[in-house]
């Protein structure tokens, strides 16, 4: 099989990451990079050692005809407008996470994205993660009976990202960053149940006021200043099944730092940091830990070949861009509800 020529908007943090993942996936191939600053991609097509196609802007990228497919790695607000004119063009699109910055932009991108008939998918580095999907197939295979309630949380002791705007302007924040894995890994062990309501609490007690940043640094105060989101969230999801799952989300606490998934089940229950599962054997406790190689080049292969496997064979998506909407929409309303104090129905 060829290998889908990708280009990636957004040569920054998690783009140059994914740009350096896909020189181990012998189904992908990266050709061509875009960003608004061309030092950045400069610097790193010097590092891939080989020559790139090069754009400043993405509209102009998406009218390359050798490109068959766009990693989209720019902050949470031009998730959307480069989804938009990547489907446009008929072009199959892969998007970092958050899907965006609002539900109303999410559901633009997935109707249009789903019209155009082309591949689209989340890059989820944790669920794709190989600890997430061995713990998906137990869960799929009933190793856990029926899966009732899950806790999920991702907690950084001082962890704003203090270099790019986008993060803690509107449409930014805790929740959207960091909190979205937890959710959208716990979502998918627990099947995927529909949502249904959100009760939540959130706020920002560390931003604004120029704590809580990245490795305890200060940032200039021209930044800290423009904080716009919530910077701790949690609350409570309930799913039509009946399921409950508590998620947490804190870019900065006088807490420890951690990132776990616990799920509670009729015949086992499991937790993901270390992988241990939880059984009742002979009438006696009997947990077992399992270890996993985590490495990202496992995650790469996963995920790339993946979506090549979509391209050029007519796979369904394991994680097409609806499923970053419903995340999405269960984001926003645990904002909202920190925000009105009520709980929030979802339609
Ligand atoms: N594990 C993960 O999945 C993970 C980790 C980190 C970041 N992210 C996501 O990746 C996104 C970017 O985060 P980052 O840390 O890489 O930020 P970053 O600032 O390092 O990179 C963003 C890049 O996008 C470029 N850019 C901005 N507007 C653009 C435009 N209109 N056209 C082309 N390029 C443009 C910027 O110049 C920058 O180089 C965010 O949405 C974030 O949520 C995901």
């Amino acid at each position: 099989m060829d290998p889908v020529k990708f280009a990636i908007v957004g040569t920054g943090g998690i783009g140059t990451a994914h740009g350096r993942l896909m020189q181990s996936v012998p189904e992908v191939e990266l050709v061509a990079l875009c960003d608004i600053i061309p030092e950045k991609m400069d610097a790193f097509e010097e590092e891939l050692g080989k020559p790139m196609r090069k754009y400043i802007q993405f509209e102009e990228l998406c009218q390359d005809p050798d490109i068959e497919a766009v990693f989209v790695g720019t902050p949470n607000q031009v998730h959307v407008p480069v989804i938009l004119e990547t489907v446009k063009n008929s072009k199959n699109v892969m998007s970092t996470k958050p899907l965006s910055s609002s539900k109303e932009a999410a559901r633009e991108a997935v109707e249009a994205a789903e019209a155009a008939g082309v591949v689209n998918m989340m890059s989820l580095t944790m669920r794709f993660s190989p600890s997430v999907q061995y713990l998906g197939k137990l869960c799929r295979e009933g190793d856990l009976g029926e899966m009732y309630y899950a806790r999920a949380r991702s907690i950084r002791r001082s962890g704003i990202p203090d270099w790019n705007l986008g993060f803690v302007e509107a449409g930014g924040g805790a929740f959207r960053d960091m909190g979205v894995h937890v959710l959208d890994s716990s979502w998918w062990l627990l099947g995927q149940p529909k949502p249904v309501s959100v009760t939540g609490v959130g706020g920002a007690k560390f931003g604004p006021i120029g704590k809580g940043y990245w490795d305890f640094r200060v940032p200039p105060e021209d930044y800290w200043r423009k904080y716009d989101s919530d910077d701790y969230a949690g609350g409570i999801i309930r799913f039509e099944n009946g399921t409950g799952l508590i998620v947490e989300s804190f870019w900065a606490s006088h807490q420890s730092p951690e990132v776990q998934v616990e799920l509670f089940g009729t015949e086992a229950g499991a937790k993901l940091k270390p992988l241990t599962l939880y059984k009742t054997v002979n009438g006696a406790p009997h947990d077992s830990t399992v270890e996993i190689d985590d490495s990202q080049t496992r995650y790469a292969q996963t995920i790339f070949g993946h979506f090549a496997d979509c391209v050029r064979n007519g796979t369904p998506e394991a994680a097409p861009l609806r499923h970053g909407l419903i995340v999405q929409e269960m984001m926003e309303a645990m904002l909202e509800s920190a925000l009105t104090g009520k709980e929030v129905l979802l339609p």
